[in-house]
């Protein structure tokens, strides 16, 4: 079969220059705009929440083609698995996904089946891909989502596989489609990619570089949230502190989320603030707006000074205590989450009691924990690693005691307090037991009488559990 498709390569994902990257309008040629016509689509997210809204974004130009979205695989016309390369164990799932789809495209040939997301960055996925799984009819990179009709328009017409991933820095493409999965909470991205290239990360290869989109941009999309009644966004990025410096000499993200705070959307969050350049704008900016949600996401990675330097964290394990210590007096109140890797390649067990060492000082009211996966063509893959795979479970299994631990002492806090919870839904085991968020992140399960989803309700806690609180609504 002649190769139409060019295979991803990661040494040339890692290439970046200093050009400001070209802001592009999307639209949608006139010829496929039936294309979805009586036809139904089912997409499934893997990965963060990048992924979660490039698959509303998919969403939203699936239903520009006529597409409806339906609940379930079994009755779409095309199945989109938009995946992620973070972890072995991520991957693995996606292969046991897409294993399992081929039954039902052995029962319908018409079945599309597309495989999209960080995964296809990978030429070894998209070689696995093409060898052995004959069922999936189009492959298409993170920089190829708008490439979509095309993509589908040639799989019908020809009745073959399209395959298209671009190994490159991107662009920032705006007026592309959405289809917003909540209707009380958005996603909000303010840049793409990522140019920390830490040692053990895949996402600079998978996502280009860094690029912001312009503020004019983002405050737009704000503004239209606000008026179709959103109550919370998340402004979005690997590492949002590094927002505007592609761009812009004057703007930074302290600017632009005092501009967006400014628009008055009642919760206003923000993931991930990188401790390296968490700097004094962004905390007057997070000071002076009581929109801003008292919650901040800091990820450590280690406690120790030389895997961070190993990991190439750009800060050491004294400049990380310093910044936390100050944004912890700066902001009382707030709420502090993290990520935190165990068993990185050359992590001695003297390393690791840092890394518990530093929980112990920080104290977090959560921490998500990793044991290190080496992921091809990173440099930490290449890495000599001589931890027993047992030690490494064994340093996360003592690492999560620890952030339970933790995590519980914190939200004691919160017992027989009354805290503003934004509902999210009715649980499906019980009739009047409801979920939501306080403002500091604190998922609370609550009884209560005439309550909607997507309102704020005041709540009494009355149980306090390590990763959650129990409480009644209080009387309207
Ligand atoms: N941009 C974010 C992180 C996104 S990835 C940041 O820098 O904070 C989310 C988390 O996955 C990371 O913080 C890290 O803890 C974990 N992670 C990334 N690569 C990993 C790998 N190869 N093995 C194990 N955990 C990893
Ligand atoms: Fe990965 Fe580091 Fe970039 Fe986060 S900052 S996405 S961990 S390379
Ligand atoms: Fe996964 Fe890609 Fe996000 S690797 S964590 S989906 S940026």
């Amino acid at each position: 079969m002649k190769k139409d498709y060019k295979l991803p390569d990661l040494s040339s994902a890692r290439r970046r220059n200093k050009e400001k990257s070209e802001r592009v309008e999307f639209s949608i040629e006139d010829k496929y705009l039936n294309l979805g016509e009586g036809k139904k689509y089912h997409i499934i997210t893997h990965g963060c929440q990048a992924n979660q809204r490039d698959s509303e974004t998919m969403a939203g130009i699936m239903e520009a083609l006529g597409y409806t979205v339906s609940e379930s695989t079994d009755k779409a016309d095309v199945i989109i698995i938009n995946t992620c390369a973070i972890r072995q164990g991520a991957e693995e799932k996606v292969y046991g996904e897409i294993g399992a789809l081929k039954r039902q495209k052995m029962k319908n040939p018409d079945l599309v089946i597309a495989v999209g997301g960080c995964m296809t960055q990978e030429e070894n996925t998209v070689k696995n891909l093409i060898e052995k799984y004959r069922q999936v009819d189009i492959v298409f990179g993170t920089h190829n989502i708008t490439s979509l009709p095309e993509l589908l328009y040639g799989v019908y017409e020809s009745k073959s596989r399209k395959i298209e991933v671009f190994s490159k820095m991107g662009e920032v493409i705006e007026n592309v489609p959405v289809s917003r999965f909540g209707k009380h909470k958005a996603w909000v991205n303010i840049m793409y990619g990522c140019d920390k290239f830490c040692t053990y990360c895949i996402v600079p290869y998978t996502r280009g570089k860094e690029r912001s989109r312009r503020y004019e941009d983002v405050l737009f999309e704000v503004e239209e949230l606000k008026n179709q009644g959103y109550k919370e966004i998340c402004l979005l990025g690997q590492n949002v502190n590094a927002y505007g410096k592609d761009i812009y000499d004057d703007y930074d993200f302290g600017k632009l989320l005092n501009d967006v705070a400014k628009i008055g959307i009642p919760r206003v969050r923000f993931m991930t603030s990188h401790p390296w350049d968490f700097n004094d704008g962004m905390i007057e900016a997070i000071k002076n707006n009581s929109n801003i949600m008292p919650y901040i996401h800091l990820p450590l990675q280690s406690g120790n000074t030389d895997v961070l330097k190993k990991m190439n964290r750009r800060y050491t394990s004294e400049k990380y205590m310093e910044l936390f210590d100050k944004l912890k007096k700066e902001l009382p109140g707030f709420a502090f989450t993290t990520d935190i890797i165990v068993g990185f390649p050359t992590e001695s067990d003297e390393a690791f009691e840092d890394t518990l060492k530093m929980v112990d000082h920080c104290q977090y009211d959560n921490a998500f924990t990793f044991i290190f996966s080496p992921r091809e063509g990173t440099p930490a893959a290449s890495m000599e690693d001589h931890t027993p795979k047992e030690v490494k479970e064994e340093r996360l299994q003592r690492l999560n005691e620890k952030v339970a631990y933790y995590a519980n002492l914190n939200n004691q806090k919160f017992k027989d307090a009354t805290v503003e919870v934004l509902v999210d839904g009715i649980s499906k085991k019980k009739d009047n037991v409801y979920s939501g968020y306080t403002k500091e992140n604190k998922l609370v399960n609550f009884t209560g009488d005439n309550i909607e989803v997507g309102e704020f309700v005041m709540v009494k806690i009355t149980e306090v559990m390590s990763f959650s609180l129990n409480g009644v609504a209080i009387e309207k």
